[in-house]
């Protein structure tokens, strides 16, 4: 009844001396495997259902009854030992494959501290250094230069969350719910809270809102970032867009100071020379509120396509912050007044750089981003 009728019964001393040859070449094998991935293999076939140790474990049957244990127990001290030599194999493996992606991934702080040494010493100004490993984005640029130019104007730079409530996007930007005003703006509305009470912002619009709420005026402030629009990305439109925001709440701020502001940063910014213009628009925040335009960059005002021969390309939107909106935010409309504006960001940057199609700002390749 021990044996089976076909096969011979096995010779248990052979059968130990196999493993111990299993045993061997077991971890030879482990010890051989270059990678993690490689290791998973190995163990698989070392110690798997089809491993040779399996198929020594499966003589055990054909074996005499008193002689199963040993064979057993030899069975299972040598899979213990391989098991342990699989695992320090792996843990080896792993931390020399997490060392390898850390130099590959690893800035080189010395660089920097090169960078400055160079500025502060012209011998060491004369020394080569190492490129720096990555590149700012041509958005990045830009914005950064917006920065400084109103930042040299006195202002401060804010920011605000780009998920954001209809609260603050909307509704105390005068622009209550169903107001037809919303159509303006193809809006993402967010799976949060109430159905429609969280939305991606349309526009950078919501930061007045944020600044006004928790600061007391005088305030000068621009707020750069990301903004989203329910468009289909094409060559001069993206879902996923950039805007600087501009709010200046004093006493006795007029539609002067807003148009003089604007035609000091067109020519900051364009160039002497580039000016600016106000043509009388919408919008549900500010009151009066415009449009601006600026000279041309692509003919300097002379007139060519770009322009539609008009010498002018409208940049953004502005106006005085209406007294409604100063209201929702608990200052005082008849004390304080302020203007507002905004206007695309990867728009300049499309026209700085002839780009021509938007698009390829998101597309992040580095060939195209280390042009700028
Ligand atoms: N938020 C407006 C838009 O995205 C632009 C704007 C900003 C208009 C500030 C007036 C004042 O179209």
């Amino acid at each position: 009844v021990t044996n089976s009728e076909s096969s011979p019964q096995p010779d248990l001393a052979a059968l130990l001396e196999g493993l111990v040859a299993v045993e061997e070449a077991g971890r030879a094998r482990l010890a051989g495997a270059q990678t993690v991935d490689a290791l998973r293999l190995v163990t698989q076939e070392v110690l798997g259902k089809r491993s040779e140790l399996a198929a020594t474990n499966s003589q055990l049957r054909l074996l005499a009854v008193e002689d199963r244990p040993v064979l057993g127990q030899a069975v299972q001290q040598v899979r213990e030992r391989l098991e342990v030599e699989a695992d320090t194999r792996r843990a080896g493996l792993e931390a020399a494959e997490r060392a390898a992606r850390d130099r590959a991934e690893a800035m080189d702080l010395t660089e920097a501290a090169a960078l400055a040494a160079a500025e502060a010493t012209p011998l060491a100004a004369t020394l080569p250094l190492p490129p720096l490993p990555g590149h700012r984005h041509l958005v990045t640029i830009v914005r950064e230069e917006l920065e400084d130019i109103f930042v040299g104007m006195g202002y401060q730079v804010a920011e605000g969350p780009e998920a954001e409530t209809d609260w603050h996007n909307f509704e105390a930007l005068n622009m209550p719910p169903n107001h037809p005003a919303r159509g303006m703006f193809d809006t993402f509305y967010l799976n949060l809270g109430q159905p429609g009470s969280v939305v991606l912002r349309t526009h950078t619009s919501p930061v007045q809102i944020r600044l006004m709420e928790t600061s007391a005026p005088p305030i000068y402030a621009v707020a750069p970032g990301r903004v989203y629009r329910r468009d289909t990305p094409d060559a001069r439109h993206l879902a996923e867009f950039h805007q600087i925001e501009g709010l200046v709440v004093d006493r006795r701020i007029s539609m002067g100071d807003l148009a003089g502001t604007i035609e000091a940063f067109t020519s900051a910014f364009f160039g002497p020379g580039r000016h600016s213009r106000l043509r009388p628009s919408f919008f549900p925040f500010t009151e009066p509120s415009a449009e601006f335009d600026v000279t041309c960059w692509v003919c300097a005002g002379e007139g060519c396509r770009t322009c539609s021969h008009s010498g002018w390309v409208e940049l953004g939107g502005c106006g005085m912050v209406d007294p409604n909106v100063l209201q929702a935010v608990g200052i005082d409309p008849e004390q304080w007044s302020g203007f507002a504006f905004g206007f695309g960001i990867d728009r300049l940057a499309q026209a700085r750089t002839d780009l021509s199609d938007m698009r390829a700002l998101l597309d992040n390749d580095i060939r195209f981003i280390s042009q700028f």
